[in-house]
């Protein structure tokens, strides 16, 4: 996967990232198993505890969409620093991933770093623990 091509389509869906209150803009671009790309923006509410990270929207869009297996996903937050995923959307990409998966978080357009799933969320409680 060329990490430049999902860093840019990360970026893309940033520019649409919906960010009134917190004004941190977010993106995110998931490739998947197929092949298909998807994005995703922060979409805040009102009410905060409703607010949709990026990479919770660019999952759901993929999985809603039947493609279910993740490759690799690209997250890019404030100008010239790393946005790492959050707690949650850890688990979430932990639920449609396997550990060795890449996260590439993106400083800008050429500086990112990859790390995977298992560095960032070690010990991960899955479906695994489900018996499933
Ligand atoms: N945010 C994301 O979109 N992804 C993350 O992993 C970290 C946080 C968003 C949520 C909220 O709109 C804003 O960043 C500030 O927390």
């Amino acid at each position: 996967m060329d990490y430049e091509i999902l860093l840019k389509k990360a970026f893309e869906g940033r520019s649409r990232a919906y960010a009134p209150y917190s004004n941190f803009y977010v993106g995110a671009a998931v490739v998947m198993e197929d092949g298909s790309i998807y994005t995703g923006c922060n979409i805040e509410n009102a009410s905060y505890g409703a607010t949709n990270c990026a990479e919770r929207t660019a999952i759901f869009k993929a999985i809603s969409e039947r493609h279910t297996s993740i490759k690799a996903i690209a997250i890019v937050g404030v100008e010239n620093d790393y946005t790492y995923p959050c707690g949650i959307c850890r688990q979430v990409i932990a639920e449609f991933a396997a550990a060795d998966i890449q996260i590439i978080l993106g400083k800008n357009k050429k500086e990112y770093i990859v790390k995977t799933l298992e560095e960032i969320l070690p010990g991960a409680f899955t479906k695994k623990d489900l018996g499933k």
